[in-house]
């Protein structure tokens, strides 16, 4: 008797177990820390190149670029919670655009509900690879979850060089110049 439940167990078991549906792992990308400082190489859908260094400070509300245009122009991008935006540049010509966005500054959880696509190499990263509404496509490193790379839809790629989780900009650096305050807004 024992010896035949024994048996039953052994053919039973294998014919469970190869049937169930094992639950297939989903990786899903990781939130933006809630302050970092990145350096960025970008490669323009215009295949100019430019540096930037992202100051992403949610607490704060803020999200800036400073680009370096490559042998151009320094561009100031103080991006505000509240939907403002101020494009400047500073010096003896400089110049100051503000526009007005409907939405704010990404939220760090703004990759949720982004479709995975898979792992691949880039830049000599093995990365997770996740797209999200046809406009982001995001490379995240497997190995240390830091992003690597994204892709937007209009043919700008971005570069992350470097990654300093907790990095916070000085808002003495944040302030938009006077000649931002003297002119009409820009809708958008
Ligand atoms: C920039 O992107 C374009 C288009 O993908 C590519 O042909 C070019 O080689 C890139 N340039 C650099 C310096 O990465
Ligand atoms: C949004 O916040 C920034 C920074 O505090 C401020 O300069 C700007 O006027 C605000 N915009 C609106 C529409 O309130």
């Amino acid at each position: 008797m024992k010896l035949n439940l024994l048996c039953l167990a052994y053919l039973i078991l294998p014919l469970v177990i190869s049937s169930s549906e094992w639950p297939r792992f989903t990786p899903t990308p990781s939130p933006w820390p809630e302050q970092f400082h990145a350096l960025l190489y970008m490669n323009l859908s215009t295949s100019r190149l430019q540096m930037s260094d992202l100051w992403y400070d949610w607490p704060k509300g803020r999200n800036v670029n400073i680009f370096q245009k490559q042998l151009g122009e320094v561009l100031y991008d103080i991006e505000w919670n509240n939907g403002t935006s101020f494009y400047y540049t500073l010096g003896a010509q400089g110049a100051c655009q503000v526009m007005d966005f409907v939405v704010g500054i990404p939220r760090p959880d703004f990759l949720d509900g982004a479709n995975y696509i898979g792992t691949t190499v880039t830049d000599g990263f093995l990365c997770n690879v996740w797209e999200k509404v046809d406009f982001i496509w995001y490379y995240e490193d497997v190995m240390t979850r830091r992003p690597v790379r994204w892709d937007f839809y209009d043919g700008i790629s971005t570069h992350v060089m470097t990654f300093e989780v907790g990095a916070v900009l000085q808002d003495s650096l944040t302030q938009a110049p006077a000649y931002c305050f003297s002119q009409d807004r820009a809708k958008s």
